[in-house]
């Protein structure tokens, strides 16, 4: 039985659909369902029946309108680098780099802390009504959840800073051509596109993802050399019983059945 007050996760076949439910806000990021997330993936990343994670909003609006402007609107200076320090590491870094791969289901609004909340997904498909920005220096802020750092990753910087700078808007086939997004589809179908992204990466071995995930994080770690950790990692799978499975059912001609281990 989940507890949580502003999420709902439901594990299916390997596939944890976690989905902010705070419609009335357009399911903005308060704290508590800062906390929620983290616990949630927290716990996902160490439970062995989840495989892949789908995160998404609820309601047919908004993924996640940014971070909720009302509770930090009377924060000052250490207040506010304190929440932005607090939500990198409780949230934002911790899904980059989990080990089990994050698909953002991208339904609606995506702004501010919820752009930034899909960036730090591995993976985004938006529905075609989806608008997706980082509205912030409207506010008089800049982004604080990564955003200026993914951003730039993404889509390079000219196209970061214009979206920073102008705080517009893109809609989601504007985000697929800019590379923003990997796929975009209706909204009835975007959880079924999801889904079978989700199938199709379950299919393979959970073991090789995690270490093709450290390894391409590691292009963007300060002081750490990405081909070194990718020699380490391939290294790595050698010793693992899905190399094994995997190469044996290879040439067994048949399909393999990936452990994880
Ligand atoms: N923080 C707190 N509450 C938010 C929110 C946010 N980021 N985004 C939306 N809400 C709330 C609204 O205050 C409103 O609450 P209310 O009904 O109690 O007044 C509710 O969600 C619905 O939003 P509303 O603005 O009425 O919907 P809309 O369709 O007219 O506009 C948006 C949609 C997304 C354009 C608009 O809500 C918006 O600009 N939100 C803020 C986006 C932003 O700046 N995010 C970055 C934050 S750092």
């Amino acid at each position: 039985m989940s507890t949580f007050q502003n999420i709902i996760t439901e594990n299916k076949e390997g596939i944890l659909t976690i989905t902010i439910n705070r419609p009335d806000k357009l399911n903005a990021l308060n704290k508590n369902t800062i906390e929620e997330l983290s616990t949630a993936l927290k716990t996902a990343e160490t439970n062995d029946s989840v495989k892949v994670i789908i995160l998404t909003g609820s309601g047919q609006k908004a993924f996640v309108a940014g971070a909720d402007i009302s509770e930090f609107a009377n924060y000052n200076g250490e207040q506010g680098k304190a929440l932005s320090a607090d939500g990198h590491v409780k949230l934002f870094d911790l899904l980059q780099n989990l080990t089990k791969p994050v698909i953002a289901a991208v339904n609606g609004f995506a702004l501010g802390g919820g752009l930034e909340l899909a960036m730090a997904c591995h993976i985004r498909i938006a529905s075609d009504n989806a608008k997706m920005g980082l509205p912030e220096v409207s506010l008089g802020v800049i982004p604080g959840y990564g955003g200026t750092q993914r951003l730039t990753q993404l889509v390079g910087k000219g196209k970061a800073l214009e979206m920073i700078m102008t705080a517009d808007m893109i809609t989601a086939e504007d985000a697929l051509k800019w590379g923003l997004v990997n796929h975009v589809t209706t909204q009835d179908n975007l959880l079924i596109k999801c889904n079978e992204m989700a199938s199709k990466i379950i299919s393979r071995s959970p073991s090789a993802i995690a270490s093709a995930i450290r390894s391409v994080n590691a292009n963007f770690q300060d002081g750490v050399n990405g081909f070194e950790v990718e020699i380490e990692e391939f290294g790595k799978c050698f010793v693992t019983q899905d190399f094994k499975e995997g190469t044996t059912a290879f040439l067994e001609k048949r399909k393999p059945k990936f452990t994880g281990k």
